[in-house]
């Protein structure tokens, strides 16, 4: 059955089609009886006014795409709530996907998006190359990138420090007396892990202290489960096992407390864990965890922001913050 369109409601009416229009996008020169008569035959037949069509005929673009990484981090969601809080000024609203950090389906939703003529894209980069973004950037579809410092000089970027955040962590670690850790850091590809890295290495190279010894395991993903596995990996390998782990996010912190307890180890008592993001879970746990505070919904809402904005192409860093919990302590 075919959706009632604007003809129908003129035939109702006893109007033109133009008038109908007139009275669907608010024009103030339709009298009041036209616009009763309007709305009633609107009613009637249930009319819907169809936003696709309008975007398509008349390049009105209301949509801003969203792609994240993995829709199963809380991290994105904060930073989504963000950039709909952001859209909820205009009329514009937010498509979310996930790209599963894969390039290959980053770049079909890019596609995707350009062909449904949206306003523009945020992107959480699944790798470094961003030559797909890079192409629709110059067909007209501005892309801000978030989660992620841009290097092309055609894409805003919002992120927060990685580095210092990494290396606020480490200096935490080896402030309490550990010289043994484990960094347990996300797909080497992904920028975030390239620059948690650089954070660590900093703070180990800069440490003034007795030697410290790193060990570090990329994980496939940042996810509960690649913390688990990489936690029993790492007690299987090192021994002496390292007194504390340092995660590159809070979920892959979670997998690794989960591994550590089932093999009987206490934590801090016997192993410091720390995590990257502050999700509202990490304060939640049974043992708050220590982690590096990242202003997630502020960063999905100047992301947002920086693509309403337009014209100028502007890099915003937000600075981390160390927040110290129950699940770091002194070595035992
Ligand atoms: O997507 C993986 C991680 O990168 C998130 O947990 C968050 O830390 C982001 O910066």
């Amino acid at each position: 059955m075919n959706r009632p369109g604007i003809k129908d409601v003129a035939k109702l009416a006893g109007v033109s089609v133009g008038t109908v229009s007139n009275v669907i996008n608010n024009v103030p020169t339709v009298t009041p009886e036209r616009i009763e008569r309007v709305n009633a035959a609107i009613a009637q037949v249930g009319y819907v006014r169809n936003a696709a069509a309008k975007t398509l005929r008349r390049g009105v673009a209301s949509a801003v795409g969203v792609l994240v990484l993995d829709l199963n981090n809380p991290f994105f969601m904060e930073a989504a709530e963000g950039v709909t809080d952001c859209l909820s000024q205009t009329e514009s609203f937010m498509l979310l996907a996930s790209t599963q950090a894969s390039v290959e389906k980053e770049a079909e939703l890019l596609t995707l998006l350009e062909s449904h003529a949206v306003r523009g894209v945020l992107l959480s980069p699944a790798g470094a190359s961003l030559a797909a973004a890079e192409e629709i950037v110059q067909r007209g579809t501005p892309v801000v990138l978030f989660d992620s410092i841009a290097t092309p000089p055609t894409m805003s970027s919002v992120s927060v420090d990685d580095a210092s955040g990494a290396a606020l962590a480490m200096q935490h670690l080896l402030g309490l007396g550990h010289r043994r850790i484990a960094f347990l850091n996300g797909p080497e590809d992904v920028h975030q892990s390239q620059q948690r890295k650089r954070g660590v290495d900093t703070a180990i190279a800069r440490w003034s202290g007795k030697e410290a010894q790193l060990i570090t395991h990329n994980l496939d993903s940042y996810t509960i489960r690649a913390g688990a596995a990489g936690m029993t990996k790492l007690l299987a390998e090192q021994h002496p096992r390292p007194t504390a782990i340092f995660c590159a996010n809070d979920l892959i912190a979670i997998g690794a407390s989960m591994t550590a307890r089932e093999q009987g180890l206490r934590i801090p008592d016997d192993l410091s864990i720390v995590g990257f993001d502050d999700i509202a879970l990490a304060s939640q746990l049974s043992v708050p965890l220590t982690t590096v505070h990242q202003p997630m919904f502020q960063l999905g809402w100047r992301a947002a922001n920086l693509l309403l904005e337009g014209a100028i192409v502007r890099h915003e860093t937000f600075s981390p913050e160390l927040r110290v919990r129950r699940s770091t302590a002194p070595p035992s």
